[in-house]
C-alpha cells in the first residue's frame, strides 16, 4: 500500500509523533539530549497546536505505521503580517530518500496558499546539509544566518 497523506490525529498519532523528535532534535541540535521533560513540554505544544486554526498538523501513513510528520503554522513577521512557517517536518529513516520529503514540502505549499499566503518559511541547521539541499531544491532560498563563536 503507497504513504497516505492525512490530518494528525491525536489518540492514534501521538506517541509515534512523540518518537520522531528524539532523531530530530538531536539531529539539528549536536550536543542536545532530548528528555522526558523535554517530549512533555512538546506533547503540550502539539495539543495547543492539533486545536487552533492557524496551525495544521499531518502525518505520512504507511500500513497503518505512521512514518512522515508536518506541522505547519501562519505566523507574522517583522515584515510580513503572515508568513506560513513549517515547524516540523520528518520522515521516519527506513522512508528517507523516496521523495516524501518533497511531498510534506509540497503539501505545505498547498496548505499556505490556500490560506492567501505569499512566503514560506523554515530554520534548518547547517548540520542538516541533506535537508537543505531539500529546501533549495524546491525553492527556499536563506535570508538569515546564525552566527556562533565557541571560547573553547
Ligand atoms: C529532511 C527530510 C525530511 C528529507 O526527507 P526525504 O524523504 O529523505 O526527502 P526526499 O526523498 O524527498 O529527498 C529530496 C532530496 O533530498 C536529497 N536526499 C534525500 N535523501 C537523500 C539521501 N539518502 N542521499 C542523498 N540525498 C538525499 C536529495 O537531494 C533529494 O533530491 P531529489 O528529489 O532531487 O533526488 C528527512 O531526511 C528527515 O526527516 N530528516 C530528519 C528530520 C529533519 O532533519 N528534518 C528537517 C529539519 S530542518
Amino acid at each position: 500500500m503507497d504513504h497516505v497523506f492525512r490530518e494528525f490525529e491525536w489518540r492514534r498519532d501521538k506517541n509515534p509523533v512523540l518518537e520522531f523528535q528524539k532523531d530530530m532534535y538531536e539531529l539539528n541540535f549536536p550536543g542536545f539530549r532530548v528528555t522526558p521533560a523535554f517530549l512533555q513540554g512538546f506533547a503540550r505544544e502539539l495539543r495547543e497546536a492539533d486545536r487552533r486554526s492557524d496551525e495544521a498538523l499531518f502525518v505520512l501513513d504507511k500500513d497503518g505505521q505512521v512514518c512522515g510528520f508536518l506541522w505547519l503554522a501562519l505566523i507574522g513577521t517583522m515584515t510580513d503580517p503572515c508568513v506560513g512557517f513549517i515547524k516540523n517536518i520528518y520522515v521516519a529513516p527506513p522512508e528517507r530518500g523516496q521523495g516524501l520529503g518533497r511531498l510534506l514540502l509540497e503539501k505545505a505549499d498547498a496548505w499556505f496558499l490556500d490560506r492567501g499566503v505569499r512566503k514560506a518559511q523554515l530554520t534548518a541547521s547547517t548540520v542538516n546539509q541533506l535537508a537543505i539541499e531539500l529546501y533549495e531544491k524546491v525553492g527556499y532560498e536563506t535570508i538569515r544566518v546564525r552566527m556562533e563563536k565557541s571560547y573553547w
